[in-house]
């Protein structure tokens, strides 16, 4: 299928004076824009309308879970608008930025099949005139354990580049999924913290029929990584499932390390209960909500998976 799309050379040429009545006239998918001044005319002459506008950042390679994100959006907002952008910034020397996959067609073609009606896709030149950044945001505390821990640099980028993203779109409402949940708890910190005025909607994670969480990195296991790769949600769920038993923070987490380490192939980065805004790990002598949070290596991809978790607490003499 074809879709509409202006290459970057074009932009300026075809910035949509009309998106609405555009629509009747555009059965083929979304509009595609590249350039930073087609996507304001593009918003602009929505706000000349009244209509709200709700933005869904992403890095492409588009699976379900971006487009329950799209469908989440959708009840909420009458415009949605997908960037696609593999942000360098947020990728450190090693990382996988070149190998980060990378298929804006096929994207845009699965948009379409569910009403998409914008699709941002800037270059690095457009998103990053200057080449180096002059400025960036950086998280807080939170920021700094866990995935803040092993990729130093990678929330200050993906933190700045969402701010431009927001700057740019302005959109009412913007949808960021739970399987990256440091970074949603983050974005939310960055926009209460910095009065941005959008709201966001948290997606919860989509799991493949097996319970794999689905990830763009996915693409790159082998069918025998992939099938290792199921333990990752197999020990979140097996926490999870232990402290809806009134297991301890401790033994839970356990029984999830255990069955991770009894899988070779499998090289954990982290496994650990914790308190789902200070991202502290639980003690035994807390109840309440946490978050199981969970990185690991399968082969060359490294994958991350999380679940919801209440802890009972320690039992009483009066709850024994
Ligand atoms: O979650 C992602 O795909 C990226 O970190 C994001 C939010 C699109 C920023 O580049």
């Amino acid at each position: 299928m074809s879709v509409l799309s202006t290459s970057p050379e074009e932009a300026g040429t075809s910035i949509p004076a009309d998106p609405v009545s555009a629509d009747a006239a555009r059965p083929l998918g979304p509009v595609v824009m590249h350039r930073l001044a087609e996507m304001h005319a593009y918003v602009s002459a929505l706000r000349e309308q009244g209509l709200t506008v709700g933005l869904v950042p992403t890095m492409g390679a588009l699976h379900a879970g971006h487009l329950s994100l799209v469908d989440a959006l959708q009840q909420e907002v009458d415009t949605v608008i997908v960037s696609i952008f593999v942000n360098p910034t947020q990728f450190a020397p090693g990382d996988d930025y070149d190998s980060y996959p990378r298929t804006l067609d096929a994207d845009v073609e699965l948009l379409a099949t569910v009403g998409v009606d914008a699709v941002f896709a800037p270059t690095p030149a457009e998103m990053y005139p200057q080449g180096e950044l002059r400025t960036s945001i950086l998280p807080g505390l939170p920021g700094r354990y866990f995935e803040g821990k092993t990729r130093p640099t990678h929330f200050a980028g993906a933190l700045t580049v969402v701010n431009k993203l927001l700057n740019i779109v302005q959109p009412d409402v913007a949808a960021f999924g739970e399987k990256d949940f440091q970074q949603l708890v983050l974005v939310t910190n960055m926009v209460a913290d910095l009065n941005l005025p959008v709201r966001i909607l948290p997606v919860p994670i989509r799991r493949d029929t097996d319970g794999l969480a689905l990830s763009s990195r996915n693409a790159r296991l082998s069918e025998t990584e992939r099938v290792t790769a199921l333990f990752l949600s197999k020990a979140v769920l097996a926490v999870q499932r232990q402290c809806v038993d009134g297991a301890l923070p401790s033994e839970a987490k356990r029984v999830g390390l255990s069955l991770l380490e009894a899988q070779p192939g499998i090289e954990v980065d982290y496994l650990e209960i914790v308190e789902p805004q200070t991202f502290v790990p639980v003690a035994d002598d807390v109840a309440g909500a946490a978050r199981v949070i969970l990185a690991a290596r399968v082969g060359q991809v490294r994958l991350i998976d999380n679940a919801a978790v209440e802890i009972a607490g320690p039992s009483t003499e009066e709850n024994a």
